[in-house]
């Protein structure tokens, strides 16, 4: 949906990638500006108090060798398909790798070892369809991973072992199938996990029992045909919920029971017909009142008085409710076309 599209980086401790790159031009023009002329075939790096800043991107040549005091590298848009063996050898300081717009297929299990210390690493848009077991063990430090736009399949949990400190893990964009039970068991500190744009069918019930604290949940664009009861109860702080363009056409009653901090809800553009008495009981309680809105648009809404219980929650909380002209009755024949606000208020 439009309207919280681009805040999927915004989240408190998230990562925005357009970041750096804002700052580097704005660097690059003030540079500019006083007269400093640059070689095309040469990196741009910036001193700070942190170190060295580099980055590169074509025409320019990549680096034979890092400056020792590195904390931030890009190398991004060269299209290449392997890393050259030993690029980080040395930046032992390294805190932020972005890689995005290359075409890596592979990365060797060793390659991160040289930067112990690597807090963000950004592999958007490569062609990855795995990943060295292994290529984490030095990882402890590491926060954030963006594999957006891979082509990724399947995912096992051994590719992730050693990452004890992520709290971002974006996955959106891939071709994952299915997940393996117990793929985030160790990741207490994760607060975004972004799923979307896959062809997930189904999750594993166990799949958020592992992080304590998880704020964000991308699953949109995937082939999601029911939510189960379990799957969202580990996770009471859960404050946007992202389950737009699936196919549910089932949400089970309890599924919302644990959710008590709910600011965002995106059930758009799915196959819902009905919905569980008792399903929007938990969300929009007084004080936590889904301050950020929700969506149920695009689905079709069967306008029974199965939905009773729906109607009396729009009422009460429809001034947050996001495409309401869209939210349409399907059937029963007397109402179809009608939105379900219309119908809510004839009750
Ligand atoms: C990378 O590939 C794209 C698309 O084929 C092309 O437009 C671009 O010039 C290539 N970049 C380099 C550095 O070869
Ligand atoms: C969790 O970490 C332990 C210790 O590193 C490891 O043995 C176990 O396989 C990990 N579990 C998963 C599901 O990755
Ligand atoms: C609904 O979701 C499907 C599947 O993700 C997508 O292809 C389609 O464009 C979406 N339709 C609308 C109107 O957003
Ligand atoms: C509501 O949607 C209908 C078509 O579904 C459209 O004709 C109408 O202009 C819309 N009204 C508003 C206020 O957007």
């Amino acid at each position: 949906m439009s309207f919280w599209s681009g805040q999927q980086y915004q989240s408190p401790g998230g990562f925005d990638p357009q970041l750096p790159r804002t700052l580097f031009l704005l660097l690059l023009s003030v540079a500019s500006a006083r007269g400093v002329t640059q070689n095309p075939k040469d990196c741009v790096a910036f001193q700070s108090e942190k170190g060295s800043s580099i980055s590169c991107h074509p025409p320019a040549e990549l680096p034979s060798s890092l400056p020792a005091d590195t904390f931030h590298l890009v190398l991004e848009l060269f299209n290449l398909t392997q890393l050259p063996p030993d690029i980080l050898k040395g930046a032992s300081k390294l805190q932020e790798l972005h890689l995005s717009s290359n075409r890596l297929e592979s990365l060797a299990a060793e390659f991160l070892l040289p930067a112990p210390q690597l807090r963000v690493l950004d592999l958007t848009r490569n062609a990855l369809t795995r990943l060295p077991p292994g290529l984490f063990q030095a990882s402890a430090a590491l926060e954030t991973v963006v594999l957006k736009e891979n082509q990724l399949e399947v995912l096992e949990a051994s590719w992730l072992h050693g990452l004890k400190a992520l709290g971002f893990l974006d996955l959106s964009g891939n071709r994952l199938r299915k997940l393996p039970a117990g793929l985030l068991a160790n990741f207490t500190l994760l607060r975004t996990l972004d799923l979307g744009g896959n062809q997930l069918e189904t999750l594993p019930p166990d799949l958020l029992r592992g992080p304590l604290r998880l704020q964000r949940l991308h699953l949109e664009g995937n082939r999601l045909q029911v939510l189960g009861k379990e799957l969202l109860e580990p996770q009471p702080d859960l404050r946007y919920l992202f389950l737009n363009d699936n196919k549910l056409a089932k949400v089970a009653a309890g599924a919302f029971r644990g959710l008590r901090q709910l600011d965002m809800l995106d059930l758009s553009n799915n196959s819902l017909a009905s919905v569980p008495e008792g399903l929007w009981a938990p969300l929009a309680q007084p004080g936590r009142d889904m301050q950020d809105g929700f969506d149920i648009s695009g689905n079709p809404w069967i306008c029974d008085q199965k939905l009773n219980d729906l109607y009396r929650w729009l009422e009460a909380t429809k001034d947050k409710m996001f495409s309401q002209n869209a939210t349409r009755c399907a059937g029963p024949e007397a109402v179809k076309g009608q939105t379900l606000l219309a119908v809510a208020g004839s009750q």
